[in-house]
């Protein structure tokens, strides 16, 4: 069994902050943050926004593209590493839609999370028994940054980007090739931490059983390295895709678009480069919208598709990297 790419949706917060707005709480400029990332504005959540809502608005616009009914999906997975409840998202979006004979889980891979999923959702498909499977990719990593610390708080901003995955012959497969990677030793330069609180005294009982109370935990802001995270990204993303070219048996010449998980304009002009692929071929929203995680690729393939940039038959090369640390690449069609 194969898949196909059939709908696509997006979803952003209302508030709009600009790269003034946060010169007036830290130290930085426009000028400092334009030059350094090519991020102008990002959107971030406040009021009663949350993420389900997001995930779900940007869910519902992908099922309306592919004309298909809440009831007949069968997966959703939900990629974050922020969701609203630690237990998971995938469920709450799963309630909302009205999907009631789908089952739903999260898939926490950063900001690869969502080229994890999509290439999950074509593995389960190609397994059997599932026709319809929503990949989500959202994130609200301004609830976890820290924003006094002007070397992140001006990366990130929230979002959320979906598409469906539809079974279909096995000669017509949306996923050409593919490459993944995992690096533990990378935490260190990007993180968010569980903390305990201070160590609390041994309480004993009347009968002598020595117990430890309750200690609350909390996770730290984003700690990270930015040059290791830079070097990172231009030295493993070109490797990736140059082995998920190989895999879909492609050169980078003959793809239509790249578009790379969107953190900094310099690691994708650099990543680029390095694979020979003209700025023309390049998709880039970044100025928009900085860093959204997971939810990056989607939410620039869904503008690039209702833009009329991306079409039918169209070859993209996508790419994710960020925390873990996590790399891969999915050579995909429309
Ligand atoms: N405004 C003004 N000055 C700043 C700012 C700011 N916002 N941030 C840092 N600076 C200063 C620093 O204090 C430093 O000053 P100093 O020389 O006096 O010490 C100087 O600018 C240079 O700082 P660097 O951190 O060395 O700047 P760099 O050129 O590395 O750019 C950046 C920083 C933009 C963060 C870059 O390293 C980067 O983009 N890295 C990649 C990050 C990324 O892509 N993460 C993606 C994964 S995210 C995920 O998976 C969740």
């Amino acid at each position: 069994m194969g898949s196909k790419l059939v709908g696509c949706g997006s979803a952003l917060p209302k508030l709009l902050i600009s790269n003034d707005d946060l010169s007036k709480f830290v130290d930085t400029s426009d000028e400092w943050i334009s030059v350094r990332t090519g991020i102008r504005n990002r959107r971030v959540l406040s009021g009663d926004e949350n993420l389900n809502g997001l995930a779900t608005e940007a869910a519902k616009g992908a099922l309306e593209m592919a004309q298909v009914d809440p009831e007949d999906v069968d997966l959703i997975l939900m990629c974050t590493s922020s969701p609203d409840d630690i237990f998971g998202n995938g469920s709450q979006v799963q309630r909302d839609l009205g999907c009631k004979h789908a089952w739903a889980f999260d898939i926490t891979a950063a900001c690869t999370g969502f080229i994890v999923g999509l290439i999950t959702a074509t593995r389960f498909i190609k397994g059997g028994g599932y026709h319809n499977i929503l990949v989500i990719g959202a994130d609200a990593l301004s609830r976890t940054v820290d924003w006094t610390d002007r070397g992140t708080c001006i990366l990130f901003g929230d979002a959320a980007g979906a598409v469906l995955v539809q079974a279909c012959g096995s000669d017509n497969d949306c996923l050409l090739g593919f490459d993944l990677h995992s690096d533990g030793h990378g935490q260190k330069h990007l993180n968010s931490l569980l903390r305990m609180d201070e160590k609390a005294d041994i309480l004993t009982n009347q009968n002598g059983l020595s117990v430890f109370p309750p200690r609350k935990s909390s996770y730290s802001c984003i700690h990270m390295n930015g040059k290791e995270v830079f070097r990172f990204a231009v030295r493993c993303v070109p490797q990736s895709m140059e082995a998920a070219l190989e895999e879909a048996g492609i050169t980078a010449s003959s793809i239509d678009w790249l578009l790379l998980h969107q953190a900094n304009q310099r690691i994708i002009d650099s990543v680029s480069s390095r694979l020979n692929i003209p700025t023309e071929k390049v998709i880039s929203n970044l100025k928009n919208y900085g860093n959204t995680s997971a939810a990056s690729i989607p939410l620039a393939l869904d503008e690039a598709v209702r833009g009329d940039k991306v079409k039918n038959g169209h070859v993209l090369a996508t790419a994710g990297f960020g925390a873990g640390l996590t790399w891969g690449s999915a050579i995909l069609r429309w």
